[in-house]
């Protein structure tokens, strides 16, 4: 009699991993994200340094840029993941397909498109803001809904209350300029640079945020926000005292900005009896407004979601993320979808 075969040992299931693009504004980047949420890979080329020049984002230059990029960004994180080009077993590749400027949308989108179909997997078109909203998610497993998040970016300023993945209400949103815009334009007139967030940032750590008695706009009149009334404040400020030290001026506008985002979250959480503060959007890497949300959460007795500093700002490991929830959800999007510069969040009813 022969003794049974042994069973061979199980062996583990390949991964399921997704690729995701970015390329809506100035940061080329791509990311392989598993569909447990495990980044693998996640590259950014920021075109930054491009853009400083002209103060602020060239569409024409961030088109022409991501085309160059692209394909070393695509090839680094490939590889990074321990991936082939030639046949990388994934199991889908989105893009963001909006919003964001058309000309950078339309790199990524295509590539992403083209790549779906030479590997023979599904594609999946992704709305920018709702990868914002789903960078927390990367670090943060469970959640508890609903949770209130500041989106504040580059071009875009809402508090959400987030319900769950895919569910979102609109509390409120600039009435003017984005809460980025304006640290952009802010540093921009002070000559800080671009972006003007980082530069603000730093100028600002050796400052008196006292020093100016800059306006809250709305403090205590429902979600929507304004920022422009502070830019022009601050304006007026430096001419009257142009022996004002830049790094106070950094100051005081940044805890203009911090107070008013933070004052705005801490309210809705109040109202929609929300189960965590959340931040997302470029801004969201700031210390100082990380901080202040922090200690608000703690005098609340509630958990804080960040997402971590560098997924904050652009970057493809979010866009992945909130396209498996999409493939899980929704199956996968059609080839014909275009980029869209306008797109929206789309709402609960
Ligand atoms: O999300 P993001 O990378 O791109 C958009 O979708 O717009 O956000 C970029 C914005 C810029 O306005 C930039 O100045 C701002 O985020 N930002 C910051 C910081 N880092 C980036 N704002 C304040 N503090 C920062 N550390
Ligand atoms: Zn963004």
């Amino acid at each position: 009699m022969t003794a049974p075969t042994p069973a061979p040992p199980p062996t583990a299931a390949p991964p399921r991993l997704l690729l995701g693009l970015e390329t809506s504004c100035d940061e080329t980047a791509a990311a392989v994200v598993s569909a447990t949420g495990e980044v693998r890979s996640s590259v950014v080329s920021s075109q930054s340094d491009l853009h400083a020049p002209y103060g602020g984002v060239v569409p024409e230059i961030a088109g022409r840029a991501h085309l160059e990029r692209l394909p070393a960004v695509l090839d680094a994180t490939l590889e990074r993941a321990g991936l082939s080009r030639r046949a990388p077993g994934l199991e889908a590749v989105a893009a963001t397909a909006g919003p964001g400027l058309l000309g950078a949308l339309l790199v990524g989108l295509s590539e992403a498109k083209a790549l779906a179909l030479a590997w023979d997997v599904p594609f999946v078109a992704v709305n920018h803001l709702e990868g914002h909203l789903f960078a927390a998610l990367l670090d943060h497993a469970d959640l508890d809904w609903p949770v209130v998040v500041a989106l504040v970016s580059g071009g875009h300023s809402l508090i959400v209350a987030m319900e769950g993945p895919g569910r979102y209400r609109l509390l409120g949103q600039t009435l003017d300029d984005a809460a980025g815009e304006a640290f952009d334009k802010v540093a921009r007139f002070l000559g800080l640079g671009y972006p003007g967030g980082p530069a603000i940032e730093r100028a600002a750590a050796a400052g008196d945020p006292t020093a100016f008695a800059f306006p809250r706009a709305m403090l205590a009149d429902g979600f929507d926000l304004s920022f422009s009334g502070l830019k022009t404040a601050v304006v007026r400020a430096v001419s009257a005292r142009p022996e004002a030290r830049n790094e106070d001026v950094a100051a005081s506008f940044q805890q203009a900005v911090v107070d008013v985002l933070v004052a705005k979250v801490v309210r809705a959480a109040g109202q929609v009896g929300a189960g965590g503060l959340c931040l997302a959007g470029g801004v969201a890497a700031n210390g100082p407004l990380r901080a202040a949300l922090e200690a608000a959460g703690a005098g609340l007795g509630l958990p804080v979601y960040l997402p971590g500093r560098a997924t904050c700002t652009d970057n493809a490991a979010m866009i992945a993320a909130a396209a498996w929830w999409q493939l899980g959800q929704r199956g996968p999007s059609p080839l014909e979808t275009g980029a869209d510069p306008n797109l929206g969040l789309a709402l609960l009813p």
